[in-house]
């Protein structure tokens, strides 16, 4: 059996931590390609996909994206190199037939209409979570925010399209001098319950 070793760990979670201010080292495409390439991997329901991410990168759309923050994310997220848009895809079942052969996903879909937007935000959500690991694996540092206007976010990138915004994740690499300590975590028995 092979489980992720000491380094790997700390990677991925012990020392990672939330990053609010950057150092302007730049991340470049193919690294965020590479970053979706492990952010595909993990499962969602019916192997529906719905998360789709939009690297924010020029001055011209981190400036589109500025006007729609809360102000106490506007800096943080003009310092990062990119700040991605997790959204998801309101027609995600349109890919089922490809995606997920065995069963016809996409008619239970579209006979159950109710189940198209809670999929689409559950899924989409794991797939952020997916990202922030992804990135973490990479040597990244990330800077989750739902601090801002999804209404405004949606008319300034997806508008006349079935994507909607979910949360925003700052990547980059930490500007260590400005590191927050680590916020407390629940431990296990208050977190957990075993029955
Ligand atoms: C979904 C989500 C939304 C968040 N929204 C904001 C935000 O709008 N602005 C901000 O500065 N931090 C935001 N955060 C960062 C959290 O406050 C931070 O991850 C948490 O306190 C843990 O910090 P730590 O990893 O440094 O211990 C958000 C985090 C998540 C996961």
């Amino acid at each position: 059996m092979t489980i992720l070793d000491k380094t790997g760990a700390d990677l991925l979670f012990r020392e990672a931590y939330t990053s609010h201010a950057w150092t302007d080292k730049p991340i470049s495409e193919e690294l965020l390609k590479q970053v979706y390439d492990l952010t595909k991997y993990p499962p969602t329901s019916f192997n529906s996909q719905p998360g789709r991410y939009v690297f924010v990168k020029s001055p011209d759309a981190k400036k589109k994206l500025a006007a729609c923050l809360m102000e106490g994310n506007v800096e943080q997220t003009l310092a990062a190199p990119v700040t991605v848009i997790v959204a998801h895809d309101m027609k995600f079942y349109n890919e089922l037939p490809r995606t997920y052969p065995a069963f016809d996903a996409k008619g239970f879909f579209e006979s159950m209409p109710a189940a198209i937007e809670p999929t689409a935000v559950r899924n989409g959500t794991l797939g952020g979570g997916y990202l922030m690991m992804a990135a973490r694996a990479m040597g990244l540092d990330v800077g989750p925010m739902s601090g801002f206007d999804n209404a405004a976010v949606d008319a300034a990138f997806f508008a006349g399209t079935e994507w909607r915004s979910n949360f925003l994740i700052n990547l980059g690499y930490g500007d260590v001098s400005k590191k927050y300590p680590r916020g407390l975590r629940l431990d296990f028995a208050e977190a957990c319950k075993i029955v």
